[in-house]
């Protein structure tokens, strides 16, 4: 059984609500059609149920099974409304900002995922990543503990002896564009819990990646590398945590015992940390087209509640499989 076919058997196993507020999205429709077959999650989609129904009509899916709401014209509108303001207030928000905002089915979406309606929520087949991220920061928030939110991908390289049997978690390649060492120190911990629940990564080994491997170059990017790993540690001594690695350090066992003698990481690592978003985003694109790696993702981090992004590029397919990860999430 193939690494999707599992998450789809977890999402069956303990069905979760799954709001998709694109819900007059072609692919998105389609999507419902085979999620609601499959019983991967109850979906709800936003929208007109007029234009709903006339996409649905066009592109031949029958989601009868769906439940469908009208933002504006649905018994939560008001109260959405009210608490969005209630919680923005402070930050300028007015009761007119508010109705407007919760008509946008991004925001109404989020306030669905925060007020329990739905688990958890996937967008982005028409929207971009920073529209849909922007409600779910305001609204949902961080993970208790967590200050910051990462995407991470499972990457799935064929014929590779490096990571876990050629499996690994990239990090971060979606969110945030320039993070701090405490950031990056939170994304490796929550690169944790998507391998060991989504990847199947049991024992997860966390390499920090620099242009340097143990104070091999002395500047002040990989200062922040260091001074990462050090709160990684701090912060959570359970972790199999080191760095600051090059890439070939932290994968390959010569190198890594070459580079960095007495590391446990080096050469053994199967989660990546990048230093920033360039190098993640750069990093994970690479990998999928010249190693043609499966790159399942962005899987978002560090949320108090499961919301997923997806690529404008999206297939059907995509959209199915990750709302069977969010609704895994959700468990
Ligand atoms: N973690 C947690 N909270 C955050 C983060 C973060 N990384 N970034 C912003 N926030 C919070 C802010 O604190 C703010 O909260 P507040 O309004 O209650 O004070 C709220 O989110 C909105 O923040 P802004 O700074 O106003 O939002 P911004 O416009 O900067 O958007 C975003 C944040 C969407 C994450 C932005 O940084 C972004 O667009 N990132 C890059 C996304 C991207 O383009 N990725 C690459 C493509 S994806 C792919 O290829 C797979």
């Amino acid at each position: 059984m193939t690494l999707l076919e599992q998450i789809r058997d977890k999402a069956r196993s303990n069905r979760k609500t799954i709001v998709l507020p694109e819900g007059t999205e072609e692919r998105t429709v389609k999507a419902t059609e085979i999620i609601i077959k499959e019983q991967l999650a109850n979906p709800i989609l936003l929208g007109d149920p007029n234009e709903i129904a006339a996409v649905a009509g066009k592109v031949g899916a029958n989601i009868s099974g769906a439940e469908i709401i009208d933002p504006k014209n649905s018994k939560y509108y008001e109260g959405f409304v009210n608490e969005f303001y209630e919680m923005r207030k402070s930050k300028g928000m007015t009761i007119d900002k508010a109705q407007a905002l919760m008509s946008d089915p991004l925001y109404f979406g989020s306030m669905c995922v925060y007020k329990n309606v739905a688990d958890g929520e996937v967008a982005g087949a028409r929207n971009t990543t920073g529209d849909v991220l922007r409600p779910a920061l305001q609204i949902i928030r961080t993970a208790p503990g967590m200050n910051s939110v990462s995407g991470a991908f499972i990457m799935i390289v064929p014929e590779c002896e490096f990571g876990d049997r050629g499996l690994f978690v990239f990090a971060d390649c979606a969110v945030t564009p320039n993070p701090t060492a405490e950031q990056l120190a939170e994304f490796a911990f929550q690169s944790t819990e998507t391998a060991r629940k989504l990847a199947g990564i049991s024992d997860p080994v966390i390499g920090m990646l620099s242009f340097s491997t143990k104070g091999s170059a002395d500047h002040e990017l990989v200062d922040k590398v260091i001074k990462a790993t050090e709160i990684a540690k701090q912060r959570w001594p359970e972790l199999a945590v080191d760095g600051e690695f090059q890439a070939d350090a932290a994968l390959v066992p010569k190198v890594g015992a070459s580079k960095a003698p007495g590391s446990t990481v080096a050469g053994k690592a199967n989660v990546l940390i990048f230093p920033d978003l360039q190098a993640g985003n750069i990093g994970y694109k690479l990998v999928q087209r010249m190693a043609k790696a499966e790159a399942i993702g962005p899987i978002l981090q560090g949320m108090a509640k499961p919301v997923n992004d997806l690529s404008r590029g999206c297939s059907v397919e995509d959209v199915v499989n990750v709302v069977a990860m969010t609704a895994v999430k959700a468990q």
